[in-house]
């Protein structure tokens, strides 16, 4: 297994190319299943999740090629002939689920094992279901897998109010919805830029969407959809993620097709902590002149909140910041793994139930430490990239789920870090 090496101390300037969202391509990706015609998806991100959903999609009957070195996924789907979702790629990747929506809005059945148990909480799948059953299908779930079928071949359409904001629940109800007789009416649904970055594919396909980026979202089903060539827009966690690089280490960053409107919570964060972002007309441009940062209360919440994939980012920022911050984990329970590892490089900070307390130390010092997850492994990194000494950060398979080419993009603004193989 590989792991990074980082030698801290230095600061960051430079320019960095943000790619396009891992998230928004893992939705993308199953409309595929929608059409019989080709859908191509640009500025895709060339990273190990995209690869796993090109495994599942291809294992269903759809051709997907990554063309440009993976930049540009062309997709088509004209013979789907297997309906089942094997556990052995949905156990990799949650958003397999995905799959779900689209299989039966298109050919009316559809078999997807249930996603397994995952590092930050129990994160069921219920509210996808409930929204597909809404909208008339007959689920049945045995063996570890959803058996869906909907009556007559077609979905129905359907008002589902969601209980919780969830953003997957959303996409799947988006999707199948698209194919669906009638009009399906989306409350409490999820504002996410991937959300309408889905929505506005679909729409290039001939669907009928109004609302997106507003809780509720109305969706006139069609007949058929046809295909198109479409841009995933930029990645606003690899966005916040880089921006927090000068943030913490001191210098100055551009991230090049950074935009505001995607990282607007985080980027006044940033501003309360005395760090300045300013807009650019190549992206945007964060920079940190004045010594310490200083200590800012931060809870996460659904889109446009404070999201929860730069929690833990943010709180390798604030392990060096001047006070006390408290962090609040609204959205995923057991989502502070990151907690001790970082005080294994000496930050002080105490965990108690869904709040984390960061007092903020001067200086981190370099440790050996474990990546938990996806964006855990990344907060480790930053924090190494501040800490006096060398930090090894195992188990980066997490990191390569969602970060392409960190080295590479972290080492041409002057950091010191190498990939270790294992
Ligand atoms: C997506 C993102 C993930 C991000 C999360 C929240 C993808 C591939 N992943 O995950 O990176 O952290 O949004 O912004 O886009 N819930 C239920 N029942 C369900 C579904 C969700 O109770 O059926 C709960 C979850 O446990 C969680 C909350 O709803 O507490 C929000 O989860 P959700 O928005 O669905 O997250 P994902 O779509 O899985």
């Amino acid at each position: 297994m590989d792991s990074i090496l980082v030698r801290g101390g230095g600061e960051l300037n430079g320019v960095i190319p943000i790619a396009g969202a891992k998230n928004a391509c893992l939705t993308l990706m199953p409309a595929t299943l929608l059409t019989e015609e080709p859908l191509t998806l640009t500025n895709a991100p060339r990273l190990s999740d995209i690869r796993t959903m090109t495994q599942l999609l291809q294992s269903l009957g759809a051709e997907v090629s990554a063309l440009q070195g993976g930049k540009v996924l062309a997709m088509s789907s004209h013979d789907i002939h297997n309906h089942t979702a094997d556990y052995d790629i949905v156990r990799k990747m949650r958003a397999s689920i995905l799959v779900l929506g689209p299989m039966l809005a298109r050919d009316g059945h559809a078999v997807v094992s249930l996603p397994g148990g995952c590092a930050i909480g129990a994160r069921p799948v219920d509210l996808h279901l409930k929204a597909l059953e809404a909208m008339g299908a007959d689920l049945d779930l045995r063996d570890g897998y959803v058996h869906a079928k909907a009556p007559g071949g077609r979905l129905k359409g359907a008002v589902v109010e969601f209980p919780i904001v969830s953003v997957g629940a959303t996409e799947n109800a988006l999707l199948a919805a698209t194919l669906a007789k009638g009009t399906t009416v989306l409350k409490n649904a999820a504002r996410e830029p991937e959300i309408v970055d889905l929505a506005q594919c679909l729409r290039r396909m001939g669907a009928q969407i109004e609302g997106e980026g507003t809780s509720t979202i109305t969706i006139q089903g069609v007949d058929r959809l046809g295909g198109g060539t479409h841009p995933v827009v930029t990645d606003r966690i690899e966005l916040g993620t880089y921006m927090l690089a000068p943030a913490i280490c001191g210098g100055e960053v551009e991230c090049l097709g950074g935009r505001l409107d995607l990282v607007g919570a985080f980027a006044e964060k940033l501003d309360e902590a005395g760090v300045s972002v300013t807009e650019t007309e190549r992206g945007l441009k964060v920079a940190r002149k004045n010594g310490r940062v200083k200590a800012v209360n931060v809870t996460t919440e659904p889109f446009p909140g404070f999201p929860t994939d730069l929690q833990a980012q943010m709180m390798a920022l604030l392990c060096t910041a001047d006070g006390t911050s408290v962090l609040e984990e609204k959205i995923f329970e057991n989502r502070f793994m990151h907690a001790p590892e970082l005080i294994r490089m000496g930050a002080k900070v105490d965990v108690h139930g869904g709040h984390a307390t960061v007092t903020g130390v001067e200086k981190l010092r370099g440790a050996p430490v474990m990546a938990t997850d996806l964006r855990a492994s990344v907060s480790l990194i930053l924090a190494g990239l501040a800490a006096e000494g060398e930090t090894v950060v195992s188990r980066v398979y997490h990191l390569d789920r969602g970060y392409e080419h960190v080295e590479d993009k972290l080492g041409a603004c002057g950091a010191k870090i190498e990939r270790i193989k294992g």
